[in-house]
Parts: structure tokens; C-alpha cells; sequence
């Protein structure tokens, strides 16, 4: 069975009752039960973690490659606009990685305008809150076909 690896970068343990009125009400843990379902009916197992440290989103990355899993969602937080070290592990793994967000990023404040991972990314899922997770899980059960860049 394929394997898709879910990595939640900082702060993304305070969804629900962070700026509700940004990231909705959801907690990240009523995402990653749904994520299951539609893993389960894809025919794909899932790995779900979240930390508050650059370091072990770095080492479950390596992680991610050396498991040959079919692909990375990576929700890296606010990582995403500061981290060359996140991007540099992103190019150490030949799995593809998924970037998502909750909000749109483009849509918010200038300093979010900018991410490090989305050069290095397969591709780019935002705005679509909770949901954004799981178009990217469709996606990386599309990448079984063997899916075009
Ligand atoms: C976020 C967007 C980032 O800019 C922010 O720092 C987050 C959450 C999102 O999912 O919308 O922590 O990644």
C-alpha cells in the first residue's frame, strides 16, 4: 500500500482556536480523522505529524524519502516563508512534496507572499481551508498513475 506522509509545521496544533476567523474552526486533529477516511477509500496508508520544530520537519522529510513514500503534504506554517533549510530537504528526497495551506498566503500580508518550498514543490494546494488537505491527498493518489508535472 502507498504511503503519504502529512507533516504540520508550527502553530498548525492551535487550528480551531487560532484566528478562527483565518483558519476556521476545525482542529487539526478533526482534519487528520477525515484525511484517514479518504485515505482508507483511496487505498492509501497515512502518517500524520505536526511540530512546532524546523528539525523535525526536516528529519521526518529525509524520513519520508527513505520509507519510499508516494508523497509529502507538507503544511509547513509560517516555515514556508522563512525556511531555506525545509527546501534543502525537500531537494535531498526524491518524493514529491505537496505544499499546503489553510488560508492563501497571496491573498494576506506581504510577508507571506514569498515561499521557499514552492519552487521545489510538485505543487501548490491554498485558500480552501480544511479541505486543502485533502485536494492534495487526491492529488498524491493521482501520482500512482504516474501523473504529468
Ligand atoms: C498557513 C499560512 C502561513 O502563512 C501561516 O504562517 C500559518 C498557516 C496556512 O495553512 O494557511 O501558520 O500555513
Amino acid at each position: 500500500m502507498s504511503l503519504v506522509c502529512v507533516l504540520n509545521g508550527p502553530n498548525l496544533n492551535r487550528l480551531g482556536q487560532r484566528q478562527p476567523e483565518i483558519y476556521g474552526t476545525e482542529s487539526l486533529d478533526q482534519i487528520i480523522t477525515q484525511l484517514h477516511a479518504r485515505a482508507e477509500a483511496l487505498g492509501l496508508a497515512l502518517d500524520a505529524r505536526q511540530s512546532n520544530h524546523e528539525g523535525h520537519l526536516v528529519d521526518w522529510l529525509h524520513e519520508a524519502g527513505d520509507r519510499g513514500a508516494l508523497a509529502v503534504i507538507l503544511n509547513a506554517g509560517a516555515l514556508a516563508h522563512s525556511s531555506i533549510a525545509l527546501r534543502d530537504a525537500i531537494l535531498s528526497i526524491s518524493t514529491p512534496v505537496i505544499e499546503v495551506h489553510l488560508s492563501n498566503p497571496a491573498a494576506r500580508e506581504g510577508f507571506r507572499h514569498q515561499s521557499h518550498i514552492a519552487p521545489v514543490a510538485w505543487g501548490v494546494i491554498q485558500g480552501f481551508g480544511g479541505l486543502s488537505y485533502m485536494l492534495a491527498l487526491d492529488a498524491a493518489a493521482s501520482l500512482r498513475q504516474g501523473a504529468a508535472r
